[in-house]
């Protein structure tokens, strides 16, 4: 047996006790846009954790501003800086896997999917989508919605007019609605809220394959087809408010409940925001539908968290991610966000009939994936797409916004 001196012995006690009580007192810094308005889900769920581990210190960075505009840019700067949070927020598919995957700054979750079991947790099709490279790359939290109309139901009752069902639909009910003085039947927001809308349109015009067939290149944005949807949405931009630019999409949302607006396109986050935020009810408050020529169609995407490599806190990281890939913490964040989980277990008796409605439509819609969520397309893209939609919104010309979004594409790498 190898002899250990007292002196020694003692030496690795005190190493050991260091280590222990640093880890014991560790901090987690998670990272995302969700503040504000957006907060109380993630509070929920940081709350869950700190009950977990109450010793961790946790700095919940957000950078606010919708749809992460803001928030991806800090990031940027602090991956390439060599100081990345030790997990961030990004969403499932390309925006994830065409940035940080393939520039190789994440960490592979193959080992965690497998040893909490998330390989049987999460649907097959959401698991394909933060996958690449033989490797899984972030945790999915929730599953949201993109083709959602909202309306406030007393207003449309008032106003005489029923919900649309096609864009061409939408356009005539548009009209109707001016007649009788509304100014602006359709309430939009700043520019990703535009594109957005023209996700929307595009599919609902092309419908689920149309949509796939552009992103996998085998329809061009130079198709007939395309260049007609983007005069469709030029047209469905004219039912809208003239100050969009300047409206979060909190405050576009304002405008259907204090119902200065029809109607709005806009993801289920609303959902939260009208229960949440608001204290409506679901049905009463505020009303719902798919987005005009979607109703068979599930535009998705998903929020979830990676594991950047170099991570200060990456004992703290794992088990963040841990929580949220749990049933509990699904659960807990979800019925507060608007969002479904992203598992299959979830306990439905948590959550309101609005998510009741999305979770049977999840099982029973052609599943496809959100351009402006970063489901489909990589972030090149996507920034570079918001110069288009405000090309467009000046000069509604349709064929030269095709031609410029098909070189995007291109360059992107899936167009052909
Ligand atoms: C989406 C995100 C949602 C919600 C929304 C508005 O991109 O996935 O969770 O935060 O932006 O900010």
């Amino acid at each position: 047996m190898r002899k250990v001196s007292l002196k020694n012995a003692l030496l690795v006690a005190a190493a050991l006790a260091v280590t222990t009580s640093a880890s014991a007192a560790g901090k987690l810094e998670i990272f995302s846009w969700w503040s504000g308005d957006e907060g109380p889900a993630l509070e929920a769920l940081v709350k869950l954790y700190k009950q977990k581990y109450p010793a961790v210190a946790v700095d919940n960075a957000t950078v606010s501003g919708g749809a992460g505009t803001n928030a991806k840019a800090v990031l940027k700067t602090r991956m390439l800086g060599g100081t990345p949070p030790d997990s961030f927020q990004a969403h499932a598919g390309q925006e994830l896997i065409g940035t940080w995957v393939v520039a190789n700054r994440m960490e592979d979750l193959s080992a965690l999917f497998k040893s909490e079991g998330w390989d049987k947790a999460f649907p097959k099709d959401l698991t394909a989508l933060i996958s690449s490279k033989g490797g899984i790359w972030s945790v999915p939290v929730n599953v949201h919605r993109s083709n959602v109309m909202w309306y406030n139901p007393a207003k449309l009752k008032q106003w005489g007019v029923t919900v649309p069902k096609t864009w061409p639909e939408f356009i005539t009910t548009c009209a109707t609605l001016k007649a009788k003085g509304v100014a602006a039947p359709l309430v939009m927001g700043e520019n990703w809220t535009q594109q957005h809308l023209w996700e929307n349109v595009m599919i609902g015009t092309l419908g689920a394959q149309g949509w796939q067939d552009l992103f996998s290149g085998k329809i061009k944005f130079t198709d007939a087809r395309v260049v007609g949807a983007f005069t469709t949405f030029g047209k469905v931009m004219d039912c809208a408010n003239k100050d969009a630019s300047g409206l979060s999409w909190q405050q576009a949302s304002d405008r259907i409940v204090d119902g200065t607006s029809a109607f709005n396109i806009m993801g289920d986050w609303a959902a939260g925001y009208f229960t949440t935020t608001k204290k409506l009810a679901p049905g009463t408050g505020f009303g719902w539908a798919t987005a005009p020529g979607t109703s068979k169609v599930f535009v998705m995407l998903a929020d979830s968290f990676g594991l950047p490599k170099g991570a200060k806190n990456r004992a703290e990281a794992v088990n963040w991610l841990k929580v949220l890939g749990s049933k509990a913490g699904q659960d807990a964040f979800n019925p507060l966000k608007g969002s479904i989980a992203a598992r299959i277990d979830s306990d439905l008796s948590k959550y309101n009939t609005y998510s009741r409605s999305a979770a049977t439509d999840w099982k029973n819609s052609k599943i496809v994936g959100s351009m402006a969520h970063g489901a489909v397309a990589p972030e090149s893209f996507m920034s570079a797409f918001g110069a288009i939609i405000d090309q467009y919104a000046a000069s509604r010309n349709s064929a030269g916004a095709a031609a410029a979004a098909q070189q995007l594409a291109v360059r992107a790498g899936f167009g052909k």
